[in-house]
């Protein structure tokens, strides 16, 4: 049985302010302690404050994150960010296919699966999101809308590279509304990417890859979740915005882990 280690991220979005942004990472870094001997523990700030977050942060274990990339290494892309300009401010996770990136933006699978190829060229861990929006999920189409997203944006990554890939499966009617999948059902899904990743690879990397759930991820639901072997923690937006809060999903993951492993070896 592979234990898998828990991994829990703080997507700050298009929030904070250069000030408040400090005054987060101080908080999580200053209370992060042992924690981080336990779970990945990553936060995604907006762009401009990665420099001053990643100082911030300094050596206390806590991941420097960024929410996005873009697929060129250098060149006419105004306004955009490469793998190189991520690494030099020492990020070491980034995000790519976020639903507002797709939803919002309006990103197409192809730029995703680009996005997740150059980030894993570079070094970079990636978090790959997936999720069904509520239409799609009302039209019966969850599974098939989750593993035509996580076909196509793992396209071309090898077995080797696997090992930088988290997946978030985020169903979209959950983000920033307040409505948490159910337990149940986010640990439907996550098996069915599991089963998908074991096609796609092998048996191993299925038990070895991460998955996240996220939507509405708080200290109040995070046990529940967590406590469902097949979710690995959490990628987390508003509630990460609040260090108390965030780290009280932290240490959520933290217990869960304990216990699922105690279970599995009594
Ligand atoms: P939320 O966002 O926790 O605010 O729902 C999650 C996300 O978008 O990653």
């Amino acid at each position: 049985m592979v234990s898998r280690r828990p991994f829990v991220g703080g997507n700050w979005k298009m929030n904070t302010d250069l000030a408040s942004a400090v005054e987060l990472a101080d908080e999580i870094a200053a209370s992060c302690g042992q924690l981080v001997e336990h779970c990945d523990i990553a936060v995604y700030p907006p762009f401009p404050y990665l420099q001053a977050v990643g100082r911030t942060l300094g050596h206390h274990g806590v991941q420097l994150g960024a929410q996005d990339l873009y697929p060129q290494p250098d060149g006419p892309y105004t306004g955009e960010v490469s793998t190189d300009m991520l690494l030099d401010l020492n990020v070491q996770v980034v995000l790519a296919g976020h639903s507002e990136r797709r939803h919002v933006i309006g990103e197409d699978d192809e730029l995703i699966n680009a996005k997740v190829r150059r980030a894993l060229e570079a070094g970079l861990n990636v978090v790959m999101c997936i999720g069904e929006t509520h239409e799609q999920r009302q039209a019966g189409q969850t599974n098939q809308v989750n593993i035509n997203q996580l076909r196509s944006g793992l396209r071309e990554v090898g077995i080797d590279q696997l090992r930088q890939v988290t997946i978030a499966y985020e169903p979209v009617w959950a983000i920033g509304t307040g409505k948490v999948a159910g337990p149940g059902d986010a640990e439907a899904v996550h098996r069915l990417i599991r089963r998908n990743i074991a096609d796609l690879y092998d048996e191993d990397a299925a038990r070895s890859i991460r998955i996240q759930y996220g939507g509405s991820v708080n200290a109040d639901n995070a046990a529940d979740l967590f406590a469902r072997g097949e979710i690995d923690g959490g990628l987390v937006g508003g509630a990460s915005l609040d260090a108390e809060q965030f780290m009280a999903i932290v240490r959520a993951a933290v217990e869960a882990k304990e216990v699922n492993h105690e279970a599995r070896s009594r």
